[in-house]
């Protein structure tokens, strides 16, 4: 199967992972997709490492699945950190459920690999994959501090952030103001719901 197709190459891809629990229940987050590349076979393998305490964990350990759903879209971003995506947002593949709105998706078996002091990790294999348009973007500062921002205000959550208050203020000020001056309109969009939420 091929991932590159779908959005997910070298290093680390952020994309919105959806998951269901046991008793169906959707979830979506973003989360980092990391391909370690084999020297030897010239391809990669995949996988997650996810924070204890998430639903994407729980749920991943529930069902030994996840869907990465790629999208440069900011807005969905922020919403997927920091609160439940609604039903209709969804779509389902073989009942597994996937977002409407991803430019791609790619369905992972997930097996545990292993277990740090704070997170899990677990190696993907890819079962299905969907293209619904290539998208070409050029680099958008704005859009890259987006993701920033959210990666500081969610980490502080998980564990345990080596940068003090002051030192994460500024960063934070600093992304709102490239977003302010690069960000196209679901960008300082995206950037409102993340000050709002923090
Ligand atoms: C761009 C981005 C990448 C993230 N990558 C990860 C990751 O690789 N692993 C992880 O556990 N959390 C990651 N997070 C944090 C989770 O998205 C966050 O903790 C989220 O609230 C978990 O939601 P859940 O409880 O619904 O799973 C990331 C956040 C952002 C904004």
């Amino acid at each position: 199967m091929n991932l590159k197709e779908a959005g997910i190459g070298e290093g680390i891809s952020e994309v919105i992972v959806t998951t269901k629990s046991a008793s169906g229940e959707p979830n979506a987050a973003p989360i980092g997709i990391i391909a370690v590349t084999n020297e030897d076979e010239n391809e990669n393998n995949y996988f997650v490492r996810l924070y204890k305490g998430s639903k994407t964990l729980s749920n991943a350990r529930e069902t030994n699945k996840l869907a990465a759903n790629v999208t440069n879209d900011a807005v969905l971003f922020v919403k997927a950190a920091f609160e439940p995506l609604t039903e209709t947002q969804f779509s389902l593949f073989n009942g597994f459920p996937v977002l409407k709105e991803a430019n791609s998706w790619i369905l992972f078996d997930c097996t545990f690999s292993e277990k740090t002091r704070e997170t899990f990790v677990f190696r993907l294999t890819a079962l299905a994959v969907k293209t619904n348009r290539k998208e070409v973007k050029a680099i958008n500062r704005g859009r890259n501090a987006v993701i920033e921002a959210a990666i500081l205000a969610t980490r502080n959550a998980i564990t345990e952030d080596e940068r003090d208050r002051a030192e994460r203020e500024k960063l934070m000020a600093l992304y709102a103001r490239i977003v302010e001056k690069c960000g196209g309109s679901r960008e300082k969009e995206a950037l409102k719901i993340l000050q709002e939420k923090t």
